[in-house]
């Protein structure tokens, strides 16, 4: 089986101990920080902004995957550049002009990627898939963690991969939503390069109930051999 990268899901840490928090994931040798940024507009919670990147940049070299779920990217993107992204994507739902988009990114040489909802048919990406360096295939629908994967989007998965195989393309594919250690290895199967996890990482922060965050990674690394 290939490498698969894990991204856990920085909105699921404990916030009050972030600099400890982001130690553990580095002890865990994690492979990218994903840093989901929320708008209130287009999804209904706010969450943070380029500070938190800003932030995790000052503390860590783990390369940062900043995950916008915000209406008109294009005004912001320049911002998560400068603090440090090494990854950024943002919705196909939320924005009118996806070509420059890319363009805005990939020409300041952060990796672009596009962002589709679970209901978002993945054939409106056929023109623009040559030019990305991955697309972010959501399992969930964006607004939080802690949700079910949705088994609707398997097929999407294998249809993506199909597709980059096909046209001999050179972009990854990220899945992000309801992942654990028991749909982990069957995702990576359908095509995952990378993969996000927020509660199978963090654990339930917010209820009381922490993970132990090295043990939770090694079981995810476990689950994928
Ligand atoms: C959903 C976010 C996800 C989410 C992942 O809006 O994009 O990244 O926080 O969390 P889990 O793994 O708990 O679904
Ligand atoms: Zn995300």
């Amino acid at each position: 089986m290939k490498y698969v990268r894990i991204a856990p899901s920085i909105l699921s840490a404990d916030f009050s101990n972030l600099k400890d928090q982001v130690k553990k994931l580095e002890e865990a040798k994690v492979d990218l920080i994903h840093i989901d940024v929320m708008d209130g507009n287009f999804v209904s919670e706010i969450t943070f902004g380029p500070l938190i990147v800003d932030t995790l940049k000052r503390i860590t070299k783990i390369p940062l995957d900043a995950h916008l779920m915000i209406k008109n990217p294009e005004s912001q993107i320049d911002k998560f550049v400068e603090v440090g992204s090494n990854m950024i994507s943002f919705h196909l739902e939320a924005c009118n002009n996806l070509i420059e988009t890319i363009k805005q990114i990939k020409d300041k040489n952060v990796k672009a990627g596009i962002a589709i909802n679970p209901d978002t048919l993945v054939e409106k990406l056929n023109n623009v898939l040559d030019e990305l360096d991955f697309v972010l295939i959501m399992s969930v629908f964006p607004g939080g963690s802690g949700q079910s994967f949705i088994k609707d989007v398997e097929s999407k998965i294998g249809l993506v991969k199909s597709t980059i195989e096909q046209r001999g393309l050179n972009l990854e594919i990220e899945v992000d939503g309801g992942i654990n250690k028991e749909n982990i290895k069957n995702v990576a199967e359908l095509g995952a390069d990378m993969v996000v996890a927020g509660n199978a990482v963090f654990g339930n922060v917010a209820a009381g109930k922490p993970n132990d965050i090295i043990k939770s990674v090694r079981e995810l690394r476990e689950a994928l051999v």
